[in-house]
């Protein structure tokens, strides 16, 4: 089984590429299942109804979210209408929505989970202590579980894939909007990259017009962000895992625009 898994979308040109390519990304590359994380689709960060259904109806089978949660105001509506909305486990028992779902495909079940550092993060409760607990409640009713570590730091987000290394299928790492190049699986199994990078304008800082952040670094001072316009690149990894010992295989990872993925088909 192939699993996508497809880092921060930002705003609208990141999620109108996904509507747009979504379905022929997973048509080439033979694509069973897919996550993705939309903590930055809506304009202002977060994630809408109708953006949420709008992804899902695109291919997307699990939508991970991280620090910006809550930056939109319909961020209850969506964690509590949506299951397949996840948000980061380690936030407070009171938060709406879950941390986690468990996907029953029939011939498979998948349990997806998603995280959050606290390393130059919010002081959010233990990562490592939450996830853990939610492996506990449903290695019995899954057959692959997917962690989506959502995290600042490289070593936090290694730290925490050595410590899920044999007891989670997959660890990938979410929210710098930079893809790594570490992909590889750890010595127990589980298969494991730092970060997906992003899937939005390519020529910006986050996805943000680079002026304002340069801007924000050089003078310190903060105004509203804008997004970016330019060219999309779509960035992400697939996990290859075999379908009777359920261990990742390979990894390959995705970085490409909408001109370049014209040139592989
Ligand atoms: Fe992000
Ligand atoms: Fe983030």
């Amino acid at each position: 089984m192939r699993i996508l898994t497809v880092g921060d979308i930002v705003a609208s040109d990141g999620r109108e590429f996904i509507y747009n390519n979504l379905g022929r990304i997973k048509k080439k590359f033979n694509i069973d299942y897919c996550i993705a994380n939309g903590e930055n689709s809506a304009n202002t960060n977060g994630i809408t109804l109708d953006i949420a259904k709008n992804l899902i109806m695109s291919g997307v089978d699990v939508i991970t979210l991280g620090n910006h949660t809550f930056a939109n105001r319909e961020y209850a509506g969506v964690l509590n209408d949506n299951e397949r909305v996840i948000r980061p486990a380690n936030y407070p028992s009171e938060t709406e929505g879950s941390g986690y779902f468990v996907d029953d495909l029939g011939n498979v079940r998948i349990g997806v989970i998603n995280a959050m550092g606290r390393i130059n993060m919010e002081a959010l409760d233990c990562p490592f202590r939450a996830t853990e607990k939610i492996i506990e409640n449903i290695k019995d009713k899954t057959d692959i579980i997917i962690i989506d570590f959502h995290c600042e730091t490289s070593s936090e987000k290694l730290a925490f894939g050595n410590y899920f290394d044999g007891k989670a299928t997959a660890v990938f790492g979410t929210h710098t909007h930079i893809q790594t190049a570490d992909e590889h699986i750890l010595p127990n199994g589980t298969g494991y990259i730092s970060d997906l990078g992003m899937t939005g304008v390519r020529d910006s800082i986050l996805g943000v017009k680079k002026e304002i952040i340069m801007d924000l670094y050089y003078t310190r001072k903060k105004y509203r962000f804008e997004k970016a316009e330019g060219e999309v690149w779509f960035s992400g990894a697939i996990f290859e895992i075999d379908d009777k010992t359920k261990k990742v295989l390979g990894i390959e990872r995705l970085h490409f625009s909408a001109a370049e993925l014209a040139k592989m088909e």
